[in-house]
Order: structure tokens, then sequence, then C-alpha cells
């Protein structure tokens, strides 16, 4: 089916990872700890008692990795950078040594001429931040913007795009929220009040970038990674509707309306009343930075069920691994439903999209049909999509290759490369044969066209 789709001649292919989801090497070279070293060298924290000291070994092994999308025929590489390994404590002094490491993988890209889309912050904040009060501290949004620009003065010529944050739902969600992430706190009103912090960093890195490259010429686009889904109500209950239409506040319009709108969504302050983040005048013109594209993350929607217990989304397509249902359609949905919200929505890279299964080997191989047929149906998806008027420019999947999967730790498989992590061996699995040869299909529709 999608093999006969035709994406537009100039639609960006790629794939992506994460810092410390990949990296390891956790104190080489003068890298300082970050929130996710601390955290998951608890083995409570994690849940195969896994942390992220080795992981895939990329910091030693990324010109394989390099070599490796090469093979897949892929025109771009998102990644994200520590913030630690380049400035251990999150301020003062440089570190040179981490700043080399991204050099050198730079080079590696350039070699294959693969395009580099860098994330400033993929949830690994230096502990030395956090020991100041992290995202918690106004503070850390003026740090933030320090880095933002540094990182943009040295790399900005070479980057196809940076986006400051990846996920901050996240961050302040299972961050501060229900303490499944790093740093591990369960507040709703500190979860709140980080999620201001991090809006608010983002636009003063946003200013900081720009400032940067009006210096040096560079022009990467700038814009932010959200995740978002659509919010359904499982009946047509008053109750159900009722708790559809908030969680489509808190989880989208939450981050949206601010950066489009200058303001937050009404129907959540209100229902967070005394929660309601502190704001000081002027936050919201720092926030509402112009943004030259919006990473949009997807995976699936969200069903909302009043009941006790909540009613179970239908499942028609089955879940993934990690008990997510696989709901393609939601991506259609979803951005229709953005571009009807926000008219100004500027152009849309998926960010990320892909599953965890419990791939096994056999034979050397590992035959993943299940997340093919992800990858097919959701690329179908995006080009209803983009048959409705939605600008989308690229699609990255989640993920290159296995990896630490946050507090699943290794248990959970996202890759198109399978990753031995007793060896370190990294076998592409057939999604990775096929996303190479869908690749190539474009490539030769385009000559054709
Ligand atoms: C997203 C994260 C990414 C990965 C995928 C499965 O929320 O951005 O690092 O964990 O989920």
């Amino acid at each position: 089916m999608t093999d006969t789709i035709q994406f537009p001649s100039d639609f960006t292919w790629g794939v992506a990872t994460s810092a410390f989801q990949i990296e390891g090497a956790a104190s080489a070279d003068g890298k300082g700890p970050s929130i996710w070293d601390t955290f998951s060298r608890n083995p409570a924290n994690i849940i195969d008692g896994s942390n992220g000291d080795v992981a895939c070994d990329h910091y030693h092994r990324y010109r394989e990795d390099v070599a490796l999308m090469a093979g897949l025929g892929v025109d771009a590489y998102r990644f994200s950078m520590s913030w630690s390994r380049v400035q251990p404590t999150g301020k003062g002094a440089w570190n040179e040594a981490g700043f080399d490491f991204y050099a050198r993988l730079l080079d590696a890209l350039d070699e294959k001429g693969i395009a580099a889309h860098l994330t400033l912050y993929h949830w690994d904040l230096p502990q030395g931040l956090q020991d100041d009060g992290g995202w918690l501290s106004r503070d850390t949004a003026q740090r933030f913007a320090d880095y933002a620009h540094e990182v943009a003065r040295r790399f900005g010529k070479r980057l196809a795009s940076i986006a400051t944050h990846n996920e901050p739902w996240c961050t302040a969600n299972l961050g501060y929220g229900n303490a499944q992430f790093a740093p591990g706190v369960r507040d709703k009103k500190q979860a709140i009040q980080v999620s201001h912090h991090l809006l608010l960093s983002h636009g003063l890195a946003m200013q900081a970038m720009r400032a940067a490259n009006a210096a040096t010429g560079a022009k990467p686009a700038l814009g932010i990674v959200l995740n978002q889904w659509t919010a359904e109500p499982a009946t047509a209950s008053e109750a159900d509707r009722r708790l559809a239409a908030l969680e489509w506040a808190n989880s989208i319009e939450w981050f949206m309306d601010p950066i489009f709108k200058r303001r937050y969504p009404a129907l959540s302050l209100e229902a967070h009343g005394a929660d309601a983040p502190d704001v000081l005048p002027g936050d919201f013109d720092i926030i509402a930075q112009p943004l030259d594209f919006l990473g949009v993350n997807y995976y699936r929607r969200e069903v909302m069920s009043a009941e006790v217990p909540p009613r179970k989304p239908e499942g028609g397509m089955g879940f993934t691994d990690m008990g997510w249902e696989i709901y393609p359609q939601g991506l259609t949905e979803l951005l229709v439903q953005l571009k009807q919200e926000y008219p100004d929505l500027p152009p849309v890279y998926i960010t990320e999209n892909g599953m965890a299964d419990a791939d096994q080997v056999a034979g050397g191989q590992v035959d993943d049909a299940a997340r093919t047929e992800y990858v097919r149906t959701h690329l179908a998806a995006l080009k209803a999509a983009m048959d409705q008027g939605i600008d989308v420019r690229a699609y990255f999947l989640w993920s290159l290759m296995d990896n630490f999967e946050w507090n699943s730790g290794y248990a959970k498989r996202f890759g198109i490369v399978y990753v031995d992590y007793a060896t370190q061996q990294r076998i592409p699995k057939a999604s990775a044969l096929w996303y190479r040869d869908f690749v190539a299909g474009q490539r030769a529709q385009r000559r054709a066209a």
C-alpha cells in the first residue's frame, strides 16, 4: 500500500535517537552526571534494574552507527546532545572534549551526506543544575538559553535543524508529576510550574539561537518537539466527553497555546485552580517565538473514560509491547485538528513514530513484521493528512536501534536495528530492510517524476 504512495520529492526521511538512550560513556572525557545517571543508578527506578552507563556504547561506536544509517539510505538523523557532556555542571566552563565528540559525529554524518537534526534537551539535565533547584527554578531557563546559544554558535552552520525541548509534557508530568522519570518527584503543583519554566526556557533559547545565527550567518531551522495525541471520549456520555476535552487542553493546548496564542487554556487553568503556575509579566511574549518547524512525536491516541475501572481502547489493530494501542488514523486526525485550531501551524516534522515489540533473533535475523506494518500504516495516515493540506516535511522513525527505554530499561525494543547488549552487535531487523527499500522507492519515484 505505502509502497505506491508518493511523498513530495523534497520530503526528508530519517531515523531518531537520543543521547542518554544510546551514548553510554557516562563519565568519559570530563562528562558530568545528569539527572538520568543519578535516577537510573537506583535500580528501584528502572523496571529491569539497568542503567545508562554503557547503553549502546554509541560514544565509541558512532562511526559504525552512522555507517548503518548510510546503509539504510536515510536523508537525515535526529539525535540529541548531552548537556552535561559539553558543560559538566550546566553552568560555567565548556568541556571541549565533549564538543569534540559531537564534532566527530557531525563529520561522520557529513561524509555520508546525512543531514543532522539536533535536539538540545532530551531529558538529561546536568545534575549540577538539579542540585540548584532543577526546572523548578526559574534560573534554569536562563542556563538553558546560554547552552542553546553556545551550541548554535559552534554548530549552527552544520545543522539542518535545532529543537529546544523533546516532549516537555514528559519532563514535567513524568519527571515531577508521577515520579516515573528523573528527577523522580511526585507533586502536581511542581509539575505545572516546571512546565511553565520549560516553555519559558524554550522561548529564551529560541531568542538566543536567533541572535547566534544572526552573528554567524547560520540558518538551521529552529523549533520544538511535542508529544501529541488525540483525546477521544470512550463513550458519548457527558462525563467522558468532558474528560476528553480536559485531556486535550492539559496535554496538547497546554504547550501549544502559550506558543501560538500567548496564554494557557482556560479549561486547564480552571481545573488546576491553586496549582496554576506563577507567570511573570512578559513571559508569554518570550514563549511565543515564531517557529520554523513543529516537531510532533506520535505513538497512539488517548481514549478517556470516566467509568471505574476505565474502559479500555478497542485496539482493533492490536497493542504494542508498551501496551500502547496501535491507531494510525489518529495521526491524520491529530494533524488535521492541530491545523484547525492553530491556522498558523508551521511546517511539521514527525520527529518520532515507531513501536516496541518483543523481538527475537532467529537464525541471525529478526522478523519484526508487526513493526513494518506499524510504520507502513502510519505513513499512509501521514500522507492522508498531507493530502488534506497539512504541510509535513520530514519523518523520523523511532528508533534507529534498540536502546535504553527510560524506566523500562533495555526490556523494551523500539529499534529497526537489533542491539545485542552482551556483544554490542547490531543486526538490522526486517523493518530496517523494508524502510531502506521504501526510502529507495521514494527516490526512484522522485527521479522518474
Ligand atoms: C518518546 C521519547 C523517546 C522514546 C519513545 C519511545 O516519548 O521521546 O525517547 O522513549 O518515546
